[in-house]
């Protein structure tokens, strides 16, 4: 099959030496395009600006801004039957973008911010049959109301529900512990691991998913025969 994957952070460019990012290092998306691939899927990697290097056998599409991104994704997005957004895409970008480096005053700054788009809530609205499309929730109170939310509002077939409140997982650490939450259906837990360890068991959950919803091997739709 053809996993698409997003990973790590995006900048926002304030002015030619400064932007707006978060502190996603791109570990657990790398790991599950890693994973995909080991489990003998065709993969696209996206990535925002991290310090890891390429997967072998792995397409990688660098981007830097949240507008960068959504043009890569969702120009690639059709060709895959399963689409996993674990970047760390910026809500907010400056308003303006100085030419020249900001030069500081005597009292406060205030920066103009305008959204992004929300790549995942497009993605969930021109998907195609049979297509996956699965987002990561990264939440440091009310995890499962807030994951349960983005995937009714998105319209996903899974979420991955990621406490980060805990300095020890998430977001920069090397182990992660997450509930995956379908559509139709009971939620799973993943208990605390390896990023690369979970990143196998995530995809392992959703190659099962979706041999239940195509019957027929190969295809690319779920209409009835
Ligand atoms: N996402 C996206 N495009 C954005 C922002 C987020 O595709 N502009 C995706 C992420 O890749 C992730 C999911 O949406 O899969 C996260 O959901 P979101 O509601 O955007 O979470 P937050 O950005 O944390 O926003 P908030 O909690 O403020 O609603």
């Amino acid at each position: 099959m053809k996993y698409l994957i997003s990973a790590g952070p995006t900048r926002e460019k304030i002015d030619p030496i400064r932007f707006l990012s978060n502190r996603s290092t791109g570990k657990m998306g790398y790991a599950l395009a890693e994973a995909a691939r080991d489990a003998g899927h065709e993969v696209v990697l996206v990535s925002g600006p991290v310090s890891l290097a390429d997967p072998a056998g792995i397409e990688v599409v660098r981007v830097e801004s949240a507008a960068e991104m959504a043009a890569a994704v969702e120009s690639r997005a059709a060709a895959a039957e399963v689409v996993i957004m674990t970047a760390a895409v910026a809500d907010y970008r400056p308003v303006r973008v100085l030419a020249d480096k900001m030069k500081k005053g005597a009292g406060k700054l205030l920066l103009e911010l305008e959204r992004t788009e929300d790549i995942l809530a497009t993605l969930g609205r021109t998907k195609r049959p049979g297509q996956l499309l699965i987002g990561f929730a990264a939440e440091t109170r009310d995890l499962l109301a807030y994951a349960e939310d983005k995937l009714r509002r998105k319209n996903l077939d899974w979420i991955v529900a990621n406490d980060v409140a805990a300095p020890d997982r998430g977001i920069a650490a090397d182990v992660n512990g997450v509930t995956m939450i379908p559509a139709v259906g009971a939620p799973l837990e993943l208990p605390l691991q390896h990023k690369r360890q979970l990143a196998t068991q995530i995809i392992a959950v959703i190659d099962r998913s979706r041999s239940r919803t195509t019957p027929a091997a190969g295809r690319s739709d779920n209409r009835p025969e």
